[in-house]
């Protein structure tokens, strides 16, 4: 019979709950409250109850009910000051009616451009490294994956285009994001934010001025928001687009830069995964040529590993709800009010999920053995309507990266203490450096 709210993970403390350690150590966290209740227990992050769901079941019930039962954008409200209400941020009909213009940023026709922005700015950076070096591979895909980011989407000209202050002004802005106080305090850092979101919002607001002026000089992200009427037929505003660029950006970047640097680092923590994907480079991938998607598609053991650093080192571990109308998960009830999470470091360690789950083992993913097929086992890109748009385009990318980089350069890890570190806008490495010399 249902009639309980679900059992409370160990060691809260008065008044703030589990806040602290929910900011600092949530993998911790999580797994004790798998460990102590299975999967769904309750936690409290201050006043605000939450209950944390674990297994594809439960995180079917998150996504499916997410627009029903539980609502998206509150969870992220902290979002809201930051990049503004657009996607996910914005109301259940701002983001329906905003989802044709989202669709068609990334409708399958664009891929080959972007694989193509993807081709020249990994060039750049592997030209840019010299014959030989050491580099930190965790701030060096932070920095390619802007790069990949402004070719992808404002076009070839983009660093003139978006000037050089571009990604300073981004960074005032991501290192605000503060899930814990009112984003309207005068504090400092909301203080940056503010000026630099106005620097931003002047600089977009000239960018899309230009194509407004002359559309047939550009084919890029502003141009198709500029063009994609939206569901109730009318065309995006200006304020809108800034904030979609902004939102796709926030999405987008630090999202991929971690998994990719956690990808490069499990790579090179396992040779002999690592033999099996330079085996596949030299067989696919004809040196000196760029990489279309006719050779994507010939990839397979690069995309297991791809899967694989999802499952491990989730770059977006957990995803959180409100619950809008009560609801019952297993025999707990949920009373409206309450927050909902998805959790990645339990789910994606489930033993009747995953053979030997601690282990990273691309594998598993081939279709011989055909591990987490269950559209729900991972939660890393997300899952119903709101999974991530910019799924395939993340993992071409970081195909794109792996086989440039190993098939150019031989790789040594020289960083031995690698580890999860929680960031504002998602999970990375701790510095990853290595050792390198061309081939
Ligand atoms: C490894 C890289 C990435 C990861 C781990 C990731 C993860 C996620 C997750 C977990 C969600 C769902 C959030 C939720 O349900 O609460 C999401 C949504 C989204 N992501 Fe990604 N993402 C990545 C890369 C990208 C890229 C490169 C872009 C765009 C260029 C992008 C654009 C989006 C958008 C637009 C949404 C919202 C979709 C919607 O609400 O319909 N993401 N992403």
């Amino acid at each position: 019979m249902t009639s309980t709210v679900p059992p409370v993970v160990s060691g809260g403390y008065p008044v703030v709950g589990h806040l602290f350690e929910m900011l600092h150590d949530r993998q911790s966290l999580f797994k004790r409250g798998y460990a102590e209740h299975g999967d769904v227990f309750s936690m409290k992050l201050g006043p605000q109850w939450v209950a944390v769901v674990t297994g594809a079941g439960y995180n079917r019930q998150f996504y499916t009910e997410t627009d029903k039962s539980l609502n998206m954008q509150d969870g992220y409200g902290f979002l809201k000051e930051a990049i503004g209400e657009v996607l996910f941020v914005a109301s259940k009909e701002d983001y329906y009616n905003q989802r044709p213009a989202l669709l068609q940023v990334f409708k399958h026709e664009r891929m080959a451009d972007y694989v193509q922005a993807m081709n020249i700015e990994v060039q750049r950076w592997l030209d840019s490294l010299g014959q030989a070096g050491e580099v930190d591979i965790t701030q060096a895909m932070l920095r390619l994956t802007q790069s990949v980011a402004g070719r992808a989407f404002i076009g070839p000209n983009y660093e003139q285009e978006l000037g050089e202050a571009f990604w300073h002004h981004y960074k005032a802005i991501s290192a605000s994001l503060d899930p814990v106080l009112p984003p309207t305090l005068p504090l400092p850092k909301f203080k940056r934010r503010d000026a630099a979101k106005k620097k931003i919002h002047e600089k977009l607001m000239t960018l899309i001025q230009k194509r407004r002026d002359h559309p047939e000089q550009y084919d890029d992200l502003i141009t198709t928001l500029l063009s994609t009427p939206l569901s109730d037929g009318s065309i995006m505003t200006d304020e809108t687009i800034v904030t979609m660029f902004m939102g796709l950006i926030f999405a987008g970047h630090e999202t991929t830069a971690g998994q990719a640097a956690w990808l490069i680092a499990l790579l090179l923590q396992h040779p002999d995964y690592l033999d099996r994907v330079k085996a596949e480079i030299r067989e696919h991938i004809p040196a000196g040529q760029p990489i279309d998607g006719g050779v994507l598609r010939n990839l397979t053991d690069i995309y297991y590993a791809i899967d694989e650093t999802t499952r491990l080192r989730p770059s977006a571990d957990t995803q959180i709800r409100t619950v809008e109308a009560a609801m019952t998960v297993g025999t707990y009830a949920i009373p409206a009010g309450w927050r909902m999470m998805v959790s990645g470091d339990t789910s994606h360690l489930l033993r009747d999920t995953f053979v030997n789950p601690e282990q990273f083992d691309p594998l598993r993913f081939s279709p011989e053995r055909g591990e987490g097929k269950n559209p729900f086992a991972i939660v890393g890109f997300g899952g119903g309507i709101h999974k991530c748009s910019g799924m395939n385009f993340a993992k071409n990318e970081m195909a794109v990266i792996t086989s440039l980089f190993f098939q150019q350069f031989d790789v040594e890890l020289l960083s031995d203490d690698i580890h999860v570190v929680s960031g504002s806008g998602a999970n990375y490495p701790s510095a990853v450096w290595v050792r390198y010399n061309r081939r």
